[in-house]
């Protein structure tokens, strides 16, 4: 067993001891900081030092950020715990991320990469420190934790045997961060998955109830616009049945918010240009925004293959939000902007409204979910069935105060060939039959365009997000 006997100072503490001590800290530690705090103490304690700290050296940030610190209480010395900009010690910092060892300094003997940046300077002259040592450890894609060792009331080696005890040290804290997030992503996971499950037995439940709903509501509608129309609008019962007519309405719209969520609305699919629609719906929109200034921005044409109803209904929904985030700011401002970014095509809607807390955005896509007092809590949740039912990603970015942005990724496609472009739309035309060409058939099984373009007028209805058309496997050239 290996004995730290320092000169002066007790106590007389074995490696074996601190590391067996390191090793029940940071078994039960859960918190990431905790095992940081735990390693800088027992380190500190171990090699008999003035002070340790732990930074947490942020790469893409370029901060040095000091976790904790330990002070010996013996000593008389003051906390440095702070932030610092990585560029003041630039060559220092870029001496440990390349070679990956420690970096030792004296008052007397700076070392290289300390002298060539100035900080050196800083830390010698400017706060008295007689002998440094960093430790760095646990690489990551974006950083490292740096353990430093200050040394201020006297200048001292750093012995070969302390390294080696610092190298077993780190490792155990290594394995103990590595556990903690291991943890933290089976924890996220699970989540995510009874998330998952949640909202697949809610849109279940939803969708059954409300498909049959809307069905029984259509024959509602129906019988009582029948009964309107045969007794006349002077008839005594005229009034109640309109009120019964424009409930069942009602009844019935929320009915399609449900089956919207729950993807299971009617979807006609074919490509189009969100550009266009966009533009074609602006007074509408302006409408709906009532006096909050509304302006549209694109670059165009964004062809995306989808159901042209359905793409209405999230950009009408994005703006009647976002009206109603901006009633209590000066001035109301929302902007529509649809452009293209490489393979896909950005729907966004932005609002400098009232934003919204960290806690809300959790909840906005649960059918139900409404800060409102009237809000009924389903158009999010519409949205979110249609942004899955098109293969798009839904972003929101939000502060309370700032306002909001909605973002829709969807796949892009190219600008729609006419269908006589392609044989086979004759030839199905001729002979009325599903069209297969070459030897080999395969399902088309995307609702995107490279596999559907051209299909939208041959097989327009597509169930959920697999269309029905059969393509061939033959290239273009042989059709
Ligand atoms: N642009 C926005 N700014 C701030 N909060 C928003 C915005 N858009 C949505 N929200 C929040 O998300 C909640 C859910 O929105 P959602 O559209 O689903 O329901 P709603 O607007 O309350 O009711 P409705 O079903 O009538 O649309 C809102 O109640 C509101 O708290
Ligand atoms: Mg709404």
């Amino acid at each position: 067993m290996l004995l730290y006997d320092d000169d002066k100072k007790e106590p007389r503490a074995t490696y074996a001891r601190a590391l067996e001590h390191m090793t029940e800290v940071l078994l039960t530690e859960t918190d990431t900081t905790r095992v940081l705090e735990g390693l800088a103490r027992i380190a500190g304690e171990t090699l008999n030092a003035d002070r340790a700290l732990i930074y947490d050296i942020r790469t893409d940030d370029q901060l040095a950020v000091a976790l904790c610190e330990w002070l010996n209480p013996r000593e008389a010395v003051s906390p440095t715990i702070a932030t610092y900009p990585l560029s003041i010690f630039a060559d220092a910092e870029a001496e440990v991320y390349r070679t990956r060892r420690p970096l030792e300094s004296h008052a007397e003997r700076p070392h290289v990469a300390l002298s060539k940046d100035g900080s050196g300077v800083l830390l010698h002259e400017n706060m008295s420190i007689q002998s440094l040592l960093w430790y760095p450890f646990d690489f990551r894609r974006t950083g490292y934790y740096l353990l430093v060792f200050n040394q201020v009331t006297h200048a001292r080696p750093w012995l070969p045997r302390e390294i080696e005890f610092l190298r077993i040290a780190t490792r155990h804290a290594e394995l103990a961060l590595m556990q903690i997030a291991m943890k933290v992503a089976q924890v996220d996971s699970e989540r995510a998955i009874l998330e998952a499950q949640k909202a697949e037995s809610i849109a279940l439940l939803a969708g059954g109830v409300a498909h049959d709903f809307n069905n029984l509501l259509g024959i509602v509608i129906g019988a009582v616009a029948r009964a309107r129309s045969t007794l006349g609008a002077e008839a005594p019962l005229d009034a109640n049945l309109r009120d019964a007519e424009r409930a069942a309405r009602e009844a019935s719209d929320l009915a399609k918010h449900l089956l919207a969520y729950a993807g299971k609305a009617q979807f006609v699919a074919q490509n189009v240009d969100l550009v266009a629609l966009a533009s074609e719906m602006q007074d509408l929109l302006r409408a709906a925004a009532g006096s909050a200034q509304v302006t549209f921005s694109s670059s165009g044409p964004c062809f995306v293959h989808g159901d042209a109803g359905q793409l209405r209904q999230i950009l009408m929904n994005f703006v009647v939000n976002a009206k109603e985030a901006v009633a209590d700011s000066g001035v109301g401002r929302i902007s529509v902007s649809v452009r293209r970014e490489g393979p896909k095509v950005l729907l966004e809607v932005r609002d400098n409204g009232r934003g919204m807390s960290q806690d809300v955005q959790k909840k906005i896509f649960e059918p139900f979910y409404s800060t409102k007092t009237l809000g009924r809590g389903l158009g999010l949740a519409a949205v979110s069935g249609i942004v899955r039912s098109h293969g798009a990603d839904l972003q929101v970015q939000s502060e309370p105060n700032e306002g909001t942005t909605f973002t829709v990724a969807f796949p892009a496609v190219g600008v729609p060939v006419p269908p006589r472009a392609f044989p086979w739309h004759r030839r199905a035309r001729a002979s009325s039959r599903i069209p297969v060409l070459g030897r080999t058939r395969r399902s088309c099984s995307s609702t995107t365009a490279t596999t559907c373009e051209g299909c939208a007028r041959a097989c327009s209805t597509i169930s959920g997000t697999r269309c029905s058309m059969l393509r061939t496997e033959t290239s273009p050239s042989t059709r």
